[in-house]
C-alpha cells in the first residue's frame, strides 16, 4: 500500500507539472501599522484536490501567517496568543531588538498563554521574517506551518523608484517542501524529514502566479528544514540582486543563478518589460550536481538523505506575463544605498567558533563539542563591541549559521574574500562542508545580564538537536559571577544560606500581611514570584498542575512584585491556572523572608508554616504536592517528573517598577 502510493508520488514529482495542474500562488494578507495580533492556532488545509492535511498557522492564513509591514522608526508592540495545545515562541528573525523581546526559546508562551512583545524598529528597509523557536520543537511547529514575513520598509528605501505594491510588482515567495504521510499529514521526524517530496510556494503546491509586463521585484525567503537553493530562470533571464537579508546592497548585481539557503533572505528584480503578453517564464532551483555536502544534493528518493527533489533542478514558481497593471512601473535604480560595512580591522575583539560533533542522527552537531545548555552562557559580549567572529565547520555536511541581534558583514569565506552577492548585510550565512566564514558586527545598544541572544545552524532539525549557543550582551563581562567551572549561567543554583533562612520559617505562625487577602481558611501553597524572570514562568506551570489537581480543596496564591495590572498581564501571559496576586512594594516578601522568585511556602490551614522551599526541583514538588494532598484529606496528587533534577531558585525581587 505504501509502496503504491510513494510510486504514485514519484510520478507525480518527477513530471509534476505534466500531471497536476498549477494552482494560483497565494499572497498572504499584509497587515501595517504598529500594533499587531497574532494567534497561532490548528487548522486543516486543503494543498490538493481531495485531500486535507493539519496545519499551524497565524490568524485567518490557512498555512504560514500574515506579512507584518513595519516603518523603521516605529515603536511597534505584537500580541502573540497561543492557541496551540503545546508551547511556542515567536522569534523576529533579523531584528536588532532587546534579547526580551526576541521571542528566542527563553520567551516561552505556555498553552494558552499571551506574549507581548514591544520595540522599536531599528532594523533597515529589508525582508525579514518571524516564526517558532522554542527549545527542541522548532522543526515540528515550523513545518506544521507556523512562519510569516515582516516588511521592513524606511525613508531611503521609499525614495527609490522600486516595485512596492504588495501582490502585484512585489511579491513576496517563501520557499519550502514538505514530505507527507501515507495519511496526507506533514512528517518532522528530525533527520528523516529533512527534505520534503513536494516544493511550496507560500504554501501554494505547483504555484504559478500572473506578474505584469514590468520590473517586478520578488522578495524570496528559503523557509526550508534543510534544503538550499541554486536559483535562476529556466531560460536563464538575469535578475539582479538588491537586498540581503538586512538591508539593500549598494548597487544592483546582476545575476543568473543566486544560492539562497535555509533562512536567508533575498530580493531580485526581474524585467519583464520586454515579455510578451501572455508569454510565461519559469523560477527554477537548479539542484542537480551540487558539490558534495549541498543540503538537498544527495541522490536517492528515500529518507533519511533522499527526497524526490534531491538533486534535480526543479520548478519553484510558473509566471505568466499579464498586461503591465501599474500607472508608475518600477525601474532599477543605478545605486540603491550607501551602505558603511564592516571592515576586519574594525573589530577588536576575535572569536572563533567550530561545527563538530558526529552523534547519533538527531544530535549530530555541536558546537565546539557542546549541545546547546538552555542555563549555559557561551559568549559574553561587552556592550558596543566590534567583534570578528570566523566559524568553522568540520562536517562533511554544509550548515546555515545564523545570529540573533545583529547585522553583519561577511568578510571572509575560507580566507578568501567573499563575491559580490554576499557582502551586504546579512543575519544568516551558509557554510559548507569543511568550509569556514569570518564576519565582523557591533553589538550595541541592547545589554542585559539576564536575556540570552542565540546563534545556531537555521537547519531546524541541527538547531533541535542541540546545534545552538548563546551570548550575552552586557555593560561589564568581568561583574558576571562564574560558576566553579568557569561558567556563567542563566538558572541560579540554590546557596546554601538561603535554604537555611527559608527553612526557618517552618512551624511558626505565617505572618499576617495587613493588605492581603489570604485567609488561610484551608492549606495554601504560597508561590513568590518575579515578573520577568524565566524560573518564575516555568514554576508556573508546575505549579498550575498542583492548583487544578486539588480545585477548592487547596489554595494556590502567587505573589508577583508588581503592581495589579502587571499581575493581571503576567497571569495572562502564563495561563496562570491559579490566582496571582500584587506585591509591588514587597510586604509579603519581606514578611516571610523571601529574597528570590520560585520560592514557595506551605501554610496549612489556620495558619501555620508547614514548610518553605526555597526554590524548587522535581523532589521538591513532588513533597509539596503529597504534603497538599495529606492536608487537603486528599491522598493522591499529582506527581511530577520534568522539573529540573537539582533545585533552582529564581531571580531576586525587585519593588515595583
Ligand atoms: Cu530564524 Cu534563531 O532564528
Ligand atoms: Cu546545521
Amino acid at each position: 500500500m505504501i509502496a503504491i502510493a510513494i510510486g504514485t508520488w514519484i510520478a507525480f514529482a518527477l513530471v509534476k507539472t505534466g500531471n497536476r495542474p498549477y494552482q494560483n500562488l497565494h499572497i498572504p494578507e499584509a497587515y501595517s501599522g504598529t500594533s499587531f495580533d497574532l494567534h497561532l492556532h490548528k487548522g486543516r488545509h486543503s494543498f490538493w484536490a481531495g485531500a486535507t492535511t493539519a496545519t499551524y498557522s497565524y490568524n485567518k492564513e490557512p498555512f504560514w501567517g500574515p506579512t507584518l509591514v513595519m516603518n523603521r522608526g516605529d515603536q511597534v508592540k505584537i500580541q502573540v496568543t497561543n492557541d496551540l495545545s503545546e508551547p511556542t515562541t515567536v522569534h523576529w528573525h533579523g531584528f536588532h531588538i532587546p534579547a526580551k523581546e526576541d521571542g528566542g526559546p527563553h520567551q516561552m508562551i505556555p498553552s494558552g498563554g499571551v506574549w507581548i512583545s514591544q520595540f522599536k524598529v531599528k532594523n533597515n528597509a529589508a525582508t525579514y521574517w518571524y516564526h517558532p523557536h522554542p527549545h527542541e520543537a522548532t522543526q515540528k511547529q515550523l513545518t506544521m506551518g507556523a512562519g510569516g514575513l515582516i516588511i521592513v520598509r524606511d525613508p531611503i528605501e521609499s525614495k527609490l523608484n522600486l516595485p512596492r505594491t504588495y501582490g502585484v510588482d512585489d511579491i513576496p515567495l517563501v520557499f519550502t517542501s514538505r514530505r507527507f504521510t501515507k495519511a496526507n499529514e506533514f512528517s518532522y521526524q528530525g533527520d528523516s524529514d529533512k527534505y520534503g517530496d513536494f516544493e511550496f510556494c507560500n504554501g501554494t503546491l505547483d504555484p504559478q502566479v500572473s506578474l505584469p509586463a514590468q520590473w517586478v521585484r520578488l522578495r524570496i525567503l528559503n523557509a526550508e528544514v534543510e534544503r538550499g537553493y541554486n536559483l535562476g530562470f529556466k531560460d536563464n533571464q538575469d535578475f539582479y540582486l538588491i537586498a540581503t537579508d538586512g538591508g539593500l546592497v549598494d548597487q544592483p548585481i546582476k545575476l543568473k543563478r543566486l544560492k539562497l539557503m535555509v533562512g536567508e533572505r533575498a530580493e531580485i528584480m526581474v524585467n519583464l518589460a520586454q515579455r510578451k503578453v501572455g508569454s510565461t517564464l519559469d523560477l527554477y532551483s537548479f539542484n542537480q550536481n551540487q558539490p558534495f555536502g549541498f543540503p538537498g544534493g544527495e541522490p536517492g528518493y528515500y529518507s533519511p538523505n533522499g527526497s524526490y527533489l534531491n538533486n534535480l533542478d526543479f520548478p519553484l514558481l510558473h509566471i505568466n506575463v499579464g498586461a503591465p497593471k501599474l500607472k508608475h512601473a518600477g525601474s532599477l535604480p543605478d545605486r540603491l544605498v550607501s551602505n558603511h560595512l564592516w571592515k576586519e580591522a574594525d573589530a577588536v575583539v576575535t572569536r572563533k567558533l567550530s561545527i563538530n560533533g558526529g552523534g547519533p542522527p538527531e544530535k549530530e552537531f555541536q558546537f565546539g563539542g557542546q549541545y546547546f545548555d538552555m542555563g549555559r552562557v557561551d559568549q559574553l559580549v561587552k556592550l558596543g563591541s566590534v567583534e570578528s567572529w570566523t566559524v568553522r565547520n568540520d562536517q562533511i555536511f554544509g550548515h546555515s549559521f545564523h545570529i540573533h541581534d545583529v547585522q553583519f558583514t561577511l568578510v571572509e569565506r575560507n580566507g578568501h574574500p567573499v563575491e559580490e552577492y554576499e557582502k551586504g548585510w546579512k543575519d544568516t550565512v551558509y557554510i559548507p562542508r569543511a568550509g569556514s566564514v569570518k564576519f565582523v558586527t557591533k553589538f550595541e545598544d541592547f545589554a542585559s545580564d539576564r536575556y540570552p541572544y542565540m546563534y545556531h545552524c537555521h537547519m531546524s532539525n541541527h538547531e533541535d538537536g542541540g546545534l545552538m549557543g548563546q551570548f550575552l550582551v552586557v555593560e561589564d563581562p568581568s561583574k558576571l559571577q562564574k560558576n566553579a567551572e568557569g561558567e556563567v549561567r542563566l538558572e541560579h543554583a540554590i546557596k546554601a544560606e538561603q535554604a537555611n533562612q527559608l527553612n526557618k520559617l517552618t512551624l511558626k505562625k505565617a505572618p499576617k500581611v495587613t493588605s492581603n487577602v489570604i485567609a488561610f481558611a484551608k492549606p495554601t501553597l504560597l508561590v513568590f514570584l518575579e515578573q520577568d524572570c524565566p524560573c518564575s514562568r516555568e514554576l508556573a506551570s508546575y505549579v498550575g498542575r498542583i492548583a487544578s489537581a486539588y480545585g477548592e480543596r487547596v489554595s494556590v496564591v502567587g505573589i508577583l512584585d508588581a503592581s495589579q495590572t502587571k499581575a493581571k498581564e503576567w497571569s495572562r501571559s502564563v495561563a496562570a491556572k491559579f490566582q496571582v496576586i500584587a506585591d509591588p512594594s514587597l510586604k509579603m516578601a519581606k514578611a516571610y523572608g523571601a529574597k528570590t522568585s520560585a520560592s514557595m511556602i506551605i501554610v496549612q490551614s489556620g495558619g501555620v508554616i508547614d514548610h518553605a522551599y526555597s526554590g524548587y526541583s522535581t523532589s521538591w514538588l513532588n513533597e509539596i504536592s503529597a504534603k497538599l494532598g495529606k492536608f487537603s484529606g486528599q491522598k493522591k496528587g499529582p506527581s511530577f517528573t520534568d522539573a529540573p533534577k537539582t533545585p533552582k531558585a529564581g531571580c531576586v525581587l525587585v519593588a515595583s517598577r
